[in-house]
């Protein structure tokens, strides 16, 4: 057997590890959901997660023994994704498993045999690990396999013991490291050294239950699980440095490279561990969205969130400002689609999902941006660690970005205090954190299970009397809280409606014997109504009673929004097509957003006649009706649905009669002409074959109108003439404004040409050629090009370089040479420009005789002149 590794693609290495079990009687089964039929874990962690009842003896598996490549998700290292080689939230865990078949023996022989003679790994490259107590592996790895014992590492408990969770199926565990550098010898394995060993495959020897209290039981059968992770093999057989640079992910790191005008291989270390971030998370999020998982604050749909959110961060940091995450997305649809079809088949949603989340995270990072300027308008010397903490944490500013922009406007930040903040935070948040850790999903659960799924009466109720069944505070369930504390209530039932289906949670009180809580969103979870809120006044207690309130203004505007929505769908199927379709939405408090399936946008009469349809329907005044029917019965009514998403054996039907019916849980008005009036406000395309309109109705028009009230009045103000007359003012200003650059740019000509005839003088003779390199402050472009040609004139046979300063941040230079020297010297202008342009960071080029070009850094300009003056004068003297 000789050992030589090939390269294999990560499509290659899944087919190779597969058909080696099965050709050893393992069922290839596929990949489980993310969402893990587990309660107690968030997201499907590992290839064994789907077969933990098996495991347990809970079930019998069909199968003795499969084969898997499972989706996986880790976020509790999330703060190093990008920084080291191999760290990932989304990976591919191939696995063989047994159920109460094969043992420690027959998989340690398997495994050897896959990575020597399947992926030919050379054995003098391979180190094994095994758990300290563990002599009969030990033995197994030394005796039968002829591992050298200076390869085999004894390690403890925390190393080699494995387990899903603090409670569930363990057992030792045996792990196979690659070695990258086996010539520094035997000596000393430092196993946890990874710029020397990566571990690619973990055999666990299931064989104990851990209870709550720490006891292990043997359980019914001695079973294996393994994991071989996808991407390092890939990084070990495609011989690059980290696992992002594998096949598996590289192109989606090469499409947000090319957003942000980079190349992956000449970026920053920065730069590229940004890169990386954005290549990881956008791989994690469009699984999670195929999965069925949409972004909100609380569990999966948070972790979701904040990868979105981190993305979309870092794409800002490598210089990124519009949307960029769907572009990015639509490689990792491309990449992961071949093997899971799911990715092509729920495209649509994954990018509208996207495309909703960037937009609001943007919209969030704007209002930072605002509180920003108004920090920097106080013009004192320092921003506060306060506020330099409340941009980072609230609007998701880096803190380098509110240092960069301290900077720029002679300002610095508090550093000091800033860390102090952060300090503080994470500890008042620790187990506020750990809502997205993996253990929450199961302490929620738990809850879940331990009281009344809550009941909710908002269909027909403003108000109710409740009774709080559960109290959270940063995560944790308490049983009391009082004044000034951000809280989480359960009740048993509410009529706040909880975000779902594109509709914002209410908004109200909570009210009780000398209480008062705001409540400022609503989440659904495991079949409990979430309030978020803040204690105002008094002290609430689990088992208190008390009235739950929601704000009625709030929930009116929603619900015109809502029905709105409806009517929106209704109009554009009648006037744009049958086709459409909806792709996602949202329905908030002052605006409404109506994703849809269209491959060309709509025109402006369309969006007209839209406009006007819907307000028809609102102006004929349609009660609306809901009924609750089984899904069948819906369907056959023509109700619409929406496509993907899942539904149960009995829905909600909203009916507006002979204008729309669709299945439904939201909330609506009774009648269309509450809505008042609907006014559709932008229409634009988000993504390939999806638009998006968003429009406001009811109150939420008022506002619209009253802000562009607003804008009108400050224009009829400041140019003192009717609104009629504000766009010909504009014209007029425009034109003016371009007849003075015009006068500027000539003026400024003539002063170029002006100062280059002092600097005639300075050209210095060589043989019969004349040189002259020169800056000419402040010339813009055009008057450096005169200036050149012009001082070549009076000059004769000569070569002329000049550069400026036009404006900050730019250079300009240009070349003017006579025939003498394109043509005896064969030294072209063109050429030679670019070339000195790329000192100052930048490019150009032109004609032999006259070229132009350009740079981003005007601290080079004095090296590029005197690096242009050098190399002139040695190719005129030749
Ligand atoms: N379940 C084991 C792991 O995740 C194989 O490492």
């Amino acid at each position: 057997m000789s050992y030589a590794p090939k390269f294999l693609s990560g499509n290659q290495i899944r087919e190779k590890f597969l058909m080696f079990y099965a050709q050893r009687e393992h069922a290839i089964l596929p990949s489980a959901s993310l969402i893990p039929e587990d309660p107690t874990v968030l997201l499907t962690i590992a290839g064994m997660l789907p077969f933990k009842p098996i495991f347990l003896g809970q079930k019998t598996s069909e199968y003795p023994r499969a084969t898997t490549s499972q989706k996986c998700i880790r976020t509790n290292d999330i703060e190093n994704v990008g920084r080291t080689a191999r760290h990932h939230t989304f990976f591919e865990m191939l696995g063989n498993f047994s159920f109460g078949d094969y043992f420690k023996e027959q998989a340690i022989a398997w495994a050897w045999e896959l990575a020597t003679e399947i992926f030919a790994l050379p054995p003098e490259r391979l180190v094994v690990s095994v758990f300290r107590e563990d002599e009969e592996a030990l033995a197994i790895w030394r005796d039968k396999i002829g591992v050298s014992p200076s390869r085999l590492v004894k390690m403890d408990e925390a190393d080699n013991f494995w387990q899903s969770g603090p409670t569930g199926p363990c057992g030792p565990c045996s792990e196979i490291y690659y070695d990258f550098h086996p010539e520094r010898g035997d000596t000393v394995i430092d196993l946890e050294d990874d710029t020397r060993f990566i571990e690619f495959y973990n055999l666990v020897f299931m064989q104990y239950n851990r209870d709550a209290d720490g006891n292990l039981t043997p359980l019914q059968a001695k079973n294996i699980d393994t994991g071989l992770g996808l991407e390092r093999m890939a990084q070990i057989l495609q011989k690059v440095p980290n696992n992002y640079e594998t096949d598996l992910i590289l192109p989606i790191i090469t499409t947000a490279a090319t957003r942000a005008g980079l190349k992956y291989q000449e970026a920053t270390e920065e730069q590229k561990v940004s890169l990386k971030v954005i290549g990881d998370h956008v791989r994690a999020v469009v699984h999670m969205i195929a999965d069925g998982i949409s972004a909100t604050n609380i569990g999966r749909g948070y972790v979701l969130r904040r990868l979105i959110r981190r993305v979309v961060r870092h794409g800002r940091l490598l210089g990124i400002e519009k949307a960029f995450v769907t572009v990015v997305a639509q490689t990792a649809i491309e990449q992961g689609a071949e093997i899971y079809p799911n990715l092509r088949n729920r495209e649509e949603i994954i990018l509208a999902e996207i495309a909703r989340e960037e937009a609001r995270f943007l919209e969030t990072l704007e209002r930072g941006e605002k509180l920003l300027s108004e920090i920097l308008a106080k013009q004192e010397q320092q921003i506060s660690g306060v506020d330099a903490f409340t941009l980072y944490d609230t609007y998701g500013f880096p803190l380098e970005l509110t240092q960069e922009i301290a900077t720029e406007n002679n300002m610095t930040v508090d550093i000091e205090a800033f860390e102090t903040e952060m300090k503080q935070q994470r500890q008042r948040s620790q187990s506020a954190h750990e809502t997205i850790d993996l253990t929450i999903q199961g302490s929620l659960d738990q809850l879940a299970a331990s009281i009344h799924p809550t009941e909710f009466v908002g269909y027909a109720q403003n108000q109710a009397q409740a009774k709080v069944t559960a109290i959270l505070v940063a995560g944790k369930s308490v049983e009391i809280a009082e004044a000034g504390t951000e809280l989480q209530i359960v009740l048993d039932q509410t009529p706040f409606y909880a975000e779902s289906g594109g509709q914002t949670g209410d908004r109200g009180y909570l009210g009780g014997n000398n209480l008062v809580i705001r409540i400022s969103d609503v989440q659904k979870e495991s079949g409990m109504f979430i309030h978020f809120g803040r204690i105002e006044r008094g002290v609430i207690q689990v088992g208190d009673t008390i009235t739950a309130s929601i704000d009625r203004a709030c929930r009116r505007r929603v619900q015109a929004h809502h029905t709105a929505t409806h009517l929106l769908q209704a109009a554009l199927k009648k006037i744009v097509g049958e086709s459409v379709s909806q792709a996602g939405s949202l329905v908030a408090f002052d605006r409404l957003r109506f994703d849809f399936n269209c491959p060309r946008a709509l025109t402006e009469a369309e969006l007209q006649q839209v406009e006007d349809q819907v307000n028809t329907w609102i102006a004929e005044a349609h009660y609306t009706q809901t009924e609750v029917m089984p899904i069948s019965e819906a369907k056959a009514k023509g109700a619409i649905a929406m496509f993907g998403e899942k539904y149960g054996a009995s829905v909600r039907v909203i009916d507006v009669p002979g204008v729309s019916m669709e299945l439904c849980g939201g909330t609506h008005v009774q009648n269309t002409a509450e809505i008042g009036v609907f006014k559709i406000v932008t229409e634009i395309g988000i993504a390939s074959g999806i638009r998006r309109i968003e429009a406001v109705a009811g109150p939420a028009v008022l506002e619209y109108l009253r802000v562009r009230e607003a804008i009108v009045k400050e224009l009829e103000g400041r140019f003192k003439v009717k609104p009629e007359a504000i766009i010909e003012r504009i014209n007029n200003l425009q034109s003016d404004l371009k007849a003075s650059q015009k006068e500027v740019e000539s003026l400024q000509t003539e002063l170029a040409l002006l100062k280059s005839s002092q600097l005639e003088a300075q050209a210095e003779s060589i043989g019969e050629l004349k040189l002259l390199v020169a800056e000419l402050p402040g010339a813009d472009p055009e008057a450096l090009k005169v200036a050149a040609e012009r001082l070549l004139q009076k000059l004769g046979e000569a070569a002329v370089v000049l550069g400026s300063v036009p404006e900050p941040g730019k250079v300009s230079l240009v070349a003017a040479f006579s025939p003498k020297i394109y043509q005896e010297k064969k030294l072209s202008a063109g050429k030679f420009i670019g070339a000195i342009a790329v000192i100052c960071g930048g490019g150009g080029g032109g004609r032999p005789n006259l070229a132009q070009a350009g740079g981003k850094d005007p601290t080079q300009l004095t090296e590029a002149l005197a690096t242009a003056k050098k190399q002139l004068q040695k190719i005129l003297s030749l």
